[in-house]
C-alpha cells in the first residue's frame, strides 16, 4: 500500500494551501553535509535515514542509549520511547532518532553536532 502523502508531486489542498509531498524534501545536516530523504508516515527518523544511505549515528535503536539525539525542526513528532531526553531537551526540539515519528507533512529539518 503506498502513502498518498509520498508522491513526487506538489499539490493544492481544498483550503487553497500548496502542500509540497515530494518524498525526499526532508533535510538532514550531518558531517558538514545536507542530505535530502523521504520520511514515511508511521517509520521512526532513524529508519528513514539509513534507508536513504545516510550514516547516521545509533547503538541500542530502543530509546536507552541517545547515541542517536538530534535536532527536529519543521513540525510536531512523538516519541515512542524515550530513557534519555528529559523535558528541557524535548522543548529544545532534541529527539531520539530511533523512537521518532514525524506527526505532520514538514519537510522537517535534522541536524547532528558531533
Ligand atoms: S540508538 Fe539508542 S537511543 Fe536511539
Amino acid at each position: 500500500m503506498s502513502d498518498s502523502a509520498d508522491n513526487d508531486t506538489v499539490h493544492t489542498d481544498t483550503n487553497n494551501t500548496t502542500t509540497n509531498s515530494n518524498p525526499a524534501h526532508h533535510t538532514v545536516d550531518i558531517e558538514d553535509e545536507t542530505h535530502y530523504f523521504a520520511w514515511p508516515k508511521g517509520k521512526v527518523l532513524l529508519d528513514a535515514l539509513l534507508d536513504a544511505g545516510v550514516d547516521a549515528p545509533y547503538s541500542c535503536h530502543m530509546g536507552e542509549c541517545g547515541a542517536c539525539q538530534c535536532t527536529v525542526e519543521g513540525g510536531e513528532t512523538h516519541m515512542l520511547a524515550n530513557q534519555v531526553l528529559s523535558t528541557y531537551d524535548i522543548e529544545d526540539d532534541q529527539r531520539l532518532a530511533c523512537q521518532t515519528i514525524r506527526d505532520e507533512e514538514g519537510p522537517y529539518e535534522i541536524s547532528y553536532w558531533f
